[in-house]
């Protein structure tokens, strides 16, 4: 997950933030570029993406190239003082490659070619691709090494936001040579993959396909392993650009912009920060109640993607996207918003898709910098104050993200598997479960880091694994000893299920984690969506003088037959209703100062919430918020050079007063000593002296006395 070398844009860095956006003259006659550096200028632009979707225009034909109106941008960015990352242009290749070559177009599960017109209409695994792709990125890496607008290199776009699995031939080849790899011989692939089941034994690597339309659930190790494969068939496309690009520039930082965002699950970027000179990660809010929540857990993931280092806020949206059912606008306060919280956690640049809103193409309702409406628009007032804000914090640049005490673990391999079809409910949704669990946190005003489960535990007082569903042997053995260095771990139904090739641990579920919970289950109860159950606080030492004991919390999507295997294990809940009522649905076992619990069903953001408090309490996990601010501000700490600077988000529509002392850069003071006010969707800064406390620490209070803001 470390990052093999940290390296940030030209002079960017030196400069303050990064401030920019996709640029696309190619959609412009050449009277708007003047127009548009001006504008970026305006706005205090310093950086945009060129080229994304440029290789129709810079290639034209197999033999034939036009870099001129190029030239001409590259040469005008310069001449304004606005850097250049620069996209290898490789994301959508032009009609008359796909003429030549249908044979580089993907093919979906069911055999039927992914024609051009849209996009991304590619096999990741096509040689014929890679060498047209890598001709293109040599060509240009060539003729703009010396340009001095060149600050970074943009490898393709998105890579796998539409062709992360493609059943085609090609694939089949690479994934039976990226299995040789894995398994070296047949025998092992036969027992990784259980193929004595259902008859699936191979006798010769040229049987094996990808999981293609089978008659009934494919084999699921074959589908785990394919998923494995095709994030790592896309990160091989990022290392053969990635090697042209730093054999011809070698100077250049080199990164491409990741996904992490909503439901997209297809790249397992755990092993994709290492890639890259720097991470930059994509973001597109999802509307809802939870909205602020998602975006937040997005951007403090990729921040601990790229190992609590500053990263590159690639694209979001300046206002409405065009690409869900009902796109609405930002409200006032959400653009400048959204990105401060990226900010908050790590992004040195923000960046918005795009600059210029097209009038043509399939992307022209979707909001940028300069909307249809012009410059005389709100949109663009609103980018331009962020500009100016961005500036005011510019001594922020480089900051890194302070620890948080809390960790959530996110693992992608868990993700693709507990959502695979054949399971015990089909209603389980990874990633929701984590960010209730986030949100919990949040609602409690607590600060957690969202990390890649790889990453190191020390220093984390509680560490949140939901639904860590496969747990190998060595994941197993980090858990134990964190516990047993006196962390406290908890985790939830079907987490400790399966191993690496995705065979159930046997003797009794949990699983690999059975011993460390001090629990046993028989048989998984999940329950259908029309049904819930009560879940009663016990009254155990743990919730003894929280005032919780009787409190009721509803459960959903899940319950176990719990038995308690250790005579330590503390009960904290019980169910009271449905087929479990009576038994464990809560439970913690001591280990030392540590403890490892187990929650049993789903209870959504306001049953954790109310859970978490006597969690927190005894890990030790003190609160950060005054109480007024719980829950209403979300708090993130960044820090450098004798500095912590501490975001304070309002997280609410309307303004919020609260105690936080330190030197305001961003914000309003009210009357009263140390306070500070934040408009409705506002932000503040403060800078702080290293490790000064925002208050001296509480106990988290659960949201049971002070109910939802949901
Ligand atoms: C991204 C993509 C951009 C644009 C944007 C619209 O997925 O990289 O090119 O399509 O979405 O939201």
């Amino acid at each position: 997950m470390s990052l093999s070398r940290h390296r940030w844009p030209g002079e960017l860095g030196r400069r303050g933030f990064g401030f920019g956006a996709d640029y696309n003259p190619e959609q412009w006659p050449a009277a708007v570029w003047r127009e548009d550096v001006r504008l970026m200028r305006e706005a205090g632009v310093n950086i945009v993406s060129v080229g994304v979707f440029a290789w129709a225009q810079l290639q034209p034909g197999p033999d034939t190239w036009d870099f001129a109106d190029l030239d001409e941008v590259m040469d005008l960015l310069h001449g304004a003082g606005i850097a250049v990352d620069l996209a290898t242009a490789t994301a959508s290749p032009p009609p008359w490659l796909t003429s030549a070559h249908p044979e580089i177009l993907p093919v979906d599960e069911q055999g039927r070619t992914v024609w051009p017109g849209g996009r991304q209409h590619w096999r990741p695994t096509s040689p014929v691709f890679r060498a047209h792709a890598l001709a293109l990125v040599e060509a240009l890496a060539t003729r703009y090494a010396r340009h001095p607008a060149l600050a970074a290199w943009h490898v393709s776009n998105e890579l796998g936001c539409h062709n992360v699995h493609d059943y085609s031939d090609d694939a089949a080849r690479a994934f039976r040579v990226w299995l040789r790899r894995r398994y070296g011989d047949l025998d092992t692939l036969n027992r990784a993959w259980c193929t004595a089941f259902w008859a699936q034994r191979f006798g010769d690597w040229a049987q094996i396909l990808p999981p293609r339309l089978a008659a009934t659930c494919p084999n699921p190790t074959q589908r785990l392993d394919f998923a494995r494969f095709s994030s790592d068939a896309l990160k091989e496309h990022l290392r053969a650009e990635r090697e042209v690009l730093r054999r011809i520039t070698p100077d250049v930082p080199v990164t491409t912009n990741f996904m992490v965002m909503g439901e997209t699950s297809g790249m397992n970027y755990a092993g994709w920060a290492g890639e890259v000179d720097f991470v930059a990660n994509d973001h597109y809010a999802r509307p809802g109640p939870r909205r602020l929540d998602e975006l937040s857990f997005s951007a403090n993931l990729t921040g601990n993607l790229a190992g609590g280092r500053p990263w590159f806020l690639m694209e979001h949206a300046t206002s409405a996207v065009n690409w869900q059912p009902v796109n609405r606008a930002k409200r006032p306060g959400e653009l400048a918003r959204d990105a401060l919280t990226h900010v908050a956690h790590g992004a040195d640049a923000v960046c918005f898709f795009q600059w210029r809103q097209s009038t043509g193409g399939a992307e022209r309702y979707h909001s940028a910098m300069v909307p249809h409406a012009g410059p005389d628009s709100a949109v663009f007032a609103g980018v331009v104050e962020l500009g100016r804000t961005l500036e005011g914090l510019a001594e922020v640049v480089g900051a890194r993200r302070r620890p948080a005490p809390v960790a959530i673990l996110f693992d992608w391999e868990s993700w693709w598997l507990a959502e695979q079809e054949f399971s015990p409910t089909s209603l389980l949704r990874y990633r929701r479960e984590a960010l209730d669990w986030y949100g919990a946190l949040l609602d409690l005003g607590m600060r957690a880091d969202v990390l890649p489960v790889a990453a190191p535990l020390d220093g984390y007082r509680l560490v949140v694994a939901p639904v860590l569903h496969m747990v190998p042997g060595p994941l197993a053995a980090r858990l134990r000893a964190y516990v047993a260095g006196g962390g406290h771990l908890v985790t939830t139904y079907f987490s400790g299920i399966v191993d690496e090739h995705a065979h159930v641990h046997p003797g009794g579920y949990p699983g690999a984690l059975r011993e460390l919970l001090g629990i046993r289950i028989e048989e998984f109860d999940p329950l259908p969506d029309d049904e819930q159950v009560t879940v009663t606080l016990a009254d155990g030492p743990a919730l003894i003088d929280t005032g919780l004991t009787g409190a009721e919390l509803t459960g959903t999507l899940w319950t176990d037959r719990i038995e308690l295997a250790d005579a330590g294990v503390e009960v904290l809940a019980r169910f009271t209703s449905g087929e479990q009522a009576g038994r464990p649905a809560v439970t913690r076992l001591a280990h030392g100062p540590g403890s490892a619990g187990y929650v049993s069903p789903r209870l959504g953001t306001a049953g954790l919430a109310v859970l978490l408090g006597p969690l927190l309490s005894s890990a030790g996990v003190t609160g950060e918020l005054p109480p007024e601010a719980c829950g209403r501000v979300e708090l993130v700490v960044r820090g450098h050079s004798g500095h912590d600077y501490r975001f304070l988000v309002n997280r609410t529509d309307g303004p919020v007063e609260l105690a936080a002392p330190g030197e305001l850069l961003l914000g309003r003071a009210t009357g009263s000593e140390g306070g500070v006010r934040l408009d409705p969707r506002g932000v503040a800064v403060l800078r702080h002296p290293v490790g000064a406390r925002l208050r001296s620490g509480d106990h988290p209070r659960s949201r049971l006395a002070a109910p939802g803001l949901d």
